[in-house]
């Protein structure tokens, strides 16, 4: 069983001292990594820039740019089972990356973009038979409106609703709250808790099979 999940931020330069990215911490993804390999599953994890330990026992590949995880997990989605793109991948990055520092007042005041690729969009029309592919997505109105459609468009069989207005929960926090939405419109509610558990539960959500296999 091959496991490939993201987790992290992005972050695009705009010349070697600067970025654009988001408060994401990646404990989500990792905890999502570990609970994955204590179950047994081979584990490939794509982490942007993150400042927690790797979990134990999982290939960690490195990546900075919304482009280079795009590149990496492509690659590893070719023999992945289950796929959950976890990452707050950055939607743009700066229309140019300056080689050195720009004086600060040589900097431009409105800063122009470009849109990255929307990396899970790209998995799951190119989903292969059987593979199992998961989003997130973090909502801050219209939650689960907003989730329903994400999923469709994308081609999901699951997606994992943060609501990102409550502080208690989501981005930089060890716990979390969310509900797992299914292509077949299940509704599974996960209440408060450590984020490992969360990931505990998520895993048995989109991948029930895993209950009867693993002691
Ligand atoms: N995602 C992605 N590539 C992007 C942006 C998002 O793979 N360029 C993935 C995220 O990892 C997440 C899902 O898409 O699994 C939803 O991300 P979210 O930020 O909630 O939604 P977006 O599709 O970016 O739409 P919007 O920002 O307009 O809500």
């Amino acid at each position: 069983m091959n496991c490939l999940i993201s987790a992290g931020p992005t972050r695009e330069w705009i010349d070697p001292v600067r970025f654009i990215s988001n408060p994401s911490s990646g404990k989500m993804g990792y905890a999502l990594a570990q609970v994955a390999h204590n179950l047994g599953m081979d584990v490939t994890l794509v982490s942007g820039p993150v400042s927690i330990e790797p979990p134990s026992g999982v290939k960690t590949i490195s990546v900075e740019t919304a482009l280079e995880m795009k590149d990496a997990m492509l690659e590893f989605s070719e023999t992945a089972d289950l796929i959950i793109m976890c990452a707050a991948v950055c939607d743009h990055r700066p229309q140019k990356k300056c080689d050195h520092k720009v004086a600060k007042e040589n900097i431009p005041e409105t800063l122009l973009l470009q849109k990255n690729p929307d990396i899970l969009k790209i998995l799951g029309s190119q989903k292969k038979p059987g593979q199992i592919l998961v989003g997130f997505a973090a909502e801050t109105h219209d939650v689960l409106a907003s989730a329903k459609k994400k999923l469709i468009k994308k081609n999901l069989d699951w997606i994992v609703v943060n609501d990102v207005s409550n502080h208690e929960i989501g981005f930089m926090s060890d716990t979390n709250e969310v509900i797992v939405l299914g292509a077949s419109d299940e509704v599974e509610r996960i209440s408060l808790a450590d984020k490992s558990i969360i990931a505990k539960k998520i895993l048995h959500v989109v991948y029930p099979q895993w209950q009867i296999k693993a002691p």
